[in-house]
C-alpha cells in the first residue's frame, strides 16, 4: 500500500458542507453480530475503511462471503467454518476481539490472535475473559493466542470491573445464544453498544434495559440474519465540530440523523463559542474561531470522548484563556503533545493531565501520525498553524476516516495528498 502524505495548509476559514460517514465503531461489532445468524445480511451505510477491511478479511478466513459496494456490505454466512484466526491479521485490528463472543457462539470454541490496535494504552482483555468464564466458557491466553472452549454457553450474572466497549459488546453477544438468563451489570452506554442491542433484537435477541447500564438477557438459541442501516460516526462528526471551534467557520453537516448521540460533544463545543443548530437534514455550524478555554474531562458516555481527546487539546491551543485537560480512560492518548510541541507549542503535563498556555504562534513542520484520532487532531493543527505542515504515517487515519483529505477540501481547507 503507497503510503500517502497529507500536505495542509493554514486554513482562515470553513464554508460548505460535508456528509458524515457510516460509524467505525458501530459497524465492527455489528460484522462480527453477523455470525450468529445463518444467512445473509446487508449493512447500509458502511464505511469504506481500513478497520472494516481487516474484519472483512477476518471474516473471510472463517469463509463469510463479503461484497462491498457503494457503502453497502453484503455478509453471508450460510456456509461459514470454523477456523482459528492468525496474530498475523488479529494484531492489526482491537475490535478483531469483538469475535471471541459470536465464535464461541457458533463453534463453542475459539483461537484467536491477540488484537492489535491503535498505540493509546495497555488494553487488555481482562473483562472480556472474566466474563467468558462466568458463563461457562474455559478460557486464557498464552503467548499471542486466546483460546477459549464450552460444552455449552451458560448464562449467569455477571458485575464488569469496568464498563468496557468491547466486553459489554462480546458478552452481550455471547449471552443472546447461551442457556437461561444473563444479568450484566455495569455495562458500556456508548450509542454503538444500543445499536448493537438493537440489531441483535431485530435478529431476534431478548435484551431488556438497553441504554441502561444493566442489561437482562434472555438465551435463545441461533438468531436470524437480518438487514442493518448503519449511523453516522459522532467521532468523525465530533472532529469537524472541533475544527469549527478553532477556525472561523459556516458549514453544514449532512448525515447526521439523531443528534441525541452527539449532544454531549455538541454541548462542549457549544460551550467552547460556537453556534450548532439542528435543521431538517443537516447540523449548521457556525463560528468566528474565538475559542473560550476552561476545564475538560474525559469519561465513559455521555461524558467527553477520549477518542475526541487529542483534537480537543489541539483547538484549545486557540484559545485566549490557560485550558486543563485530563485524560481518564487510556494511558497514552497524551502522545499528541509531542508532535504539536514541533508546531511550538508548549503544554504542562503532569500525569494524564495537560495544561495549555495562552498566545502560541504555531509554525508549520512534519507531523507523524501514530494513532486514528492523534492523526486527525495533527491534521487540524495544520490548517491552524502558519505556513505548510506534512502528516505522515497516514495509514493510522485510513483506519478510521473514509477521506478526511477530500472532507476537509469540501469544507474549504487548504489541504492534499502529496
Ligand atoms: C472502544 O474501544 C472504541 N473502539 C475506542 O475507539 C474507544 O476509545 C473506547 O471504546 C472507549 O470509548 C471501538 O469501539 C472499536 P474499552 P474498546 O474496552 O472497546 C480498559 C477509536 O479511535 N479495559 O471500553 O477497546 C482499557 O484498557 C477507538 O475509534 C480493561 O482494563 O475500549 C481502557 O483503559 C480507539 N480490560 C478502558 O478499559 C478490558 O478487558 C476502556 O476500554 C477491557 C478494557
Amino acid at each position: 500500500m503507497v503510503m500517502k502524505v497529507i500536505c495542509v495548509k493554514k486554513t482562515d476559514t470553513l464554508k460548505g458542507n460535508v456528509t458524515i460517514q457510516g460509524s467505525k465503531n458501530t459497524v465492527l461489532p455489528i460484522m462480527a453480530a453477523t455470525l450468529l445468524g445463518s444467512g445473509v445480511s446487508v449493512i447500509y451505510n458502511c464505511p469504506m475503511i481500513e478497520d472494516v477491511a481487516v474484519m472483512c478479511q477476518l471474516l473471510e478466513c472463517l469463509k463469510a462471503k463479503i461484497t462491498m459496494e457503494n457503502h453497502t456490505l453484503t455478509i453471508d454466512t450460510r456456509n461459514v467454518q470454523y477456523a482459528a484466526l492468525p496474530c498475523s491479521l488479529t494484531s492489526k485490528l482491537r475490535s478483531s476481539v469483538l469475535l471471541l463472543g459470536p465464535m464461541l457462539a457458533r463453534w463453542k470454541k475459539v483461537e484467536l490472535g491477540v488484537p492489535g490496535g491503535c498505540a493509546i494504552g495497555l488494553r487488555p482483555i481482562d473483562i472480556h475473559l472474566q466474563g467468558f468464564r462466568k458463563m461457562n466458557v474455559d478460557i486464557d491466553v498464552q503467548g499471542d493466542v486466546v483460546t477459549g472452549s464450552t460444552y455449552y454457553l451458560q448464562g449467569g450474572v455477571i458485575q464488569l470491573r469496568f464498563p468496557s466497549v468491547g466486553a459489554t459488546e462480546n458478552l452481550i453477544m455471547t449471552a443472546v445464544v447461551a442457556k437461561g438468563r444473563t444479568i450484566l451489570r455495569g455495562v458500556a452506554k456508548e450509542p454503538e453498544i444500543i445499536e448493537l442491542c438493537n440489531y441483535l433484537i431485530s435478529m431476534g435477541a431478548l435484551i431488556e434495559g438497553v441504554g441502561t447500564d444493566i442489561l437482562t438477557i434472555k438465551g435463545t438459541g441461533q438468531l436470524s440474519s437480518c438487514d442493518y442501516c448503519n449511523t453516522y460516526d459522532r467521532i468523525v462528526a465530533g472532529t469537524y465540530l472541533l475544527a469549527a471551534v478553532a477556525i472561523p467557520s459556516d458549514i453544514r453537516l449532512y448525515g447526521i440523523d439523531d443528534i441525541g448521540y452527539m449532544k454531549n460533544i455538541i454541548h462542549i463545543v457549544s460551550d467552547m463559542g460556537i453556534n450548532v443548530i439542528k435543521r431538517d437534514n443537516y447540523l449548521s455550524v457556525q463560528s468566528f474561531g474565538k475559542v473560550s478555554g476552561g476545564s475538560f474531562r474525559t469519561g465513559i458516555y455521555p461524558d467527553f470522548p477520549t477518542d475526541l481527546l487529542p483534537i480537543l487539546i489541539t483547538v484549545l491551543m486557540q484559545a485566549e484563556q490557560v485550558s486543563r485537560i485530563e485524560e481518564t480512560i487510556f494511558e497514552n492518548r497524551l502522545s499528541i503533545i509531542r508532535e504539536l510541541a514541533k508546531l511550538g507549542a508548549t503544554f504542562d503535563v503532569l500525569d494524564r493531565v495537560v495544561q495549555t498556555r495562552c498566545n502560541y504562534r504555531l509554525c508549520g513542520n512534519t507531523l507523524v501520525a501514530t494513532d486514528l484520532r492523534q492523526g486527525a487532531a495533527l491534521v487540524i493543527a495544520g490548517m491552524m498553524s502558519e505556513g505548510k505542515s506534512f502528516v505522515t504515517n497516514t495509514r493510522y487515519i485510513a483506519r478510521g476516516y473514509e477521506d478526511i483529505v477530500k472532507d476537509l477540501q469540501k469544507l474549504g481547507a487548504n489541504i492534499e495528498y502529496v
